[in-house]
């Protein structure tokens, strides 16, 4: 059997966890593939609201077996807290969740280099969730990182005590002045570590390898988005893993060949957390109703997001990257009322317009060129059938599948379960 992907289009928050959460009905296996608890997967059904950061989204179904794929990397400490979340809803996980031995461990020195990293840069600072991620993926491509297979190894606490002494030197250089009681780090590091070593750890390309033999159905569950990817999005302001559909082939072992559904969610508008170029934000009414309405701070640090017109050249360059083969749209219903909406079709970029993503798109490079619609007035949060759409959502979508030749197949109302439409 095939493996489908799912991926954020954007520059990540689209929504990602509530679609997996509603498509893990017709899954055996969710599996995460690249990213670290940098990410927060929102989900909500039955009043509840729910915030995974590494656990994947199809945790809460019986049916699916939830797998941490080789490409990702995890803090124990962050680990651990959504685990004791999970036991609060009397949630069996140990029978449904398996981590890669080939997974990286984000020490407690990682999140320290991170945040002497980030103080060093003065105003070009990323905007980094200050979680580790840099850092822990420097140390894997540099081949010093410590892998949960490790933990299964007598000597992984010299390992460990080898690297953090490397990283104490390191963060001493940065002359940063950040505040930490490392030893409190470590004391909770290695209580989490406890934690994670009851879980079940495997060879994961190999089980997924015997998962498709035997038929069975996996998706793979990416996180942040597309304009985010160490290779692909807006440089150096992006995360440090490939949120790309190629991603998910490293970050789990799975062949290209076998892949057959590409997801790509995108919200009806743009948002961005951190720094960075983000051609289409507004600084004006609009933006501040999208931010309000959508509640767009982010599940991870809590931060008010950036928020703009629909960006439409970058999320054509995100459907090309990615292969996309099918297109869901999150948050339509945050655009109700507004009397236009606008869609960036081309950029004006040296004096001429332009329908491609060119290699910087800052402010002074790139301004973008609006397409005008008009804006619907109704609800969309009680709709459950696209019957019910007014014409100017129906406009709105028909224009941006013309624009992306790619069928919008999902339309969401809202954050809960519920509140998902299919087309
Ligand atoms: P890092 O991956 O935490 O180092 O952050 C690098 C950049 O990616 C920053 O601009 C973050 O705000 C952004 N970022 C990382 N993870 C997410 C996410 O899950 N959603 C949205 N932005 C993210």
């Amino acid at each position: 059997m095939a493996v489908d992907l799912l991926l954020g289009l954007q520059w990540g928050d689209e929504g990602k966890g509530k679609i997996v959460d509603v498509l893990t009905k017709n899954y055996d296996v969710i599996a995460r593939f690249q990213g670290g608890p940098n990410a927060g997967h929102t989900l909500e059904f039955d009043g509840i609201k729910h915030v995974l950061h590494t656990i994947p989204s199809g945790i809460f179904h019986d049916n699916a077996i939830n797998l941490v794929g080789n490409g990702v990397v995890i803090d124990p400490v962050i680990f651990k807290k959504e685990l004791d979340n999970l036991a609060k809803f009397d949630l069996d996980y140990k029978s449904k969740l398996l981590i890669s031995r080939k997974a990286h461990l984000i020490l407690p020195t990682h999140r320290l280099l991170d945040a002497a990293s980030e103080a060093s840069k003065g105003k070009a600072k990323i905007g980094s969730t200050l979680k580790g991620i840099g850092p822990t993926y420097m140390d894997k491509t540099g081949r010093n990182g410590i892998r949960v297979g490790d933990l299964e190894m007598d000597n992984w606490e010299e390992k460990y005590r080898a690297l953090a002494n490397k990283h104490q030197a390191m963060i001493d250089f940065y002359k940063a002045e950040i505040e930490f009681d490392l030893a409190e780090m470590e004391a909770q590091f290695f209580e989490a570590i406890e934690v994670l070593k009851e879980l079940t750890f495997i060879d994961s390309e190999e089980y997924l390898f015997q998962a498709q033999k035997e038929g069975k159905s996996i998706l793979a569950e990416g996180a942040q988005g597309s304009l985010l990817d160490i290779d692909f999005g807006t440089y150096p302001y992006v995360t440090s893993s490939n949120t790309t559909a190629a991603g998910a082939c490293t970050g789990l072992g799975v062949a290209p060949s076998r892949i057959k559904e590409v997801f790509g969610i995108f919200k009806a508008y743009t948002t961005r957390v951190g720094s960075g170029p983000f051609p289409t934000e507004l600084f004006d009414s609009y933006g501040e109703t999208m931010g309000r309405v959508g509640r767009e701070f982010g599940a991870t640090t809590g931060r008010p997001r950036r928020c703009g017109w629909l960006d439409l050249v970058a999320l054509k360059y995100a459907v090309q990257v990615n292969g996309v083969t099918q297109l869901m749209m999150m948050k339509g219903d945050v655009l109700s009322g507004f009397d236009k909406l606008k869609i960036c079709t081309a950029y004006k970029y040296k004096g001429e317009d332009i329908a491609h993503l060119p290699y910087n798109i800052e402010r002074e490079n790139v301004q973008p060129v609006y397409t005008e619609l008009k804006g619907w007035k109704e609800d969309l949060t009680t709709m459950r059938d696209p019957s019910e759409f007014p014409q100017e959502l129906n406009d709105y979508i028909d224009f941006l599948e013309k624009e992306l030749e790619v069928p919008i197949k999902i339309v969401s109302v809202g954050p809960d379960r519920t509140q998902t439409i299919h087309r």
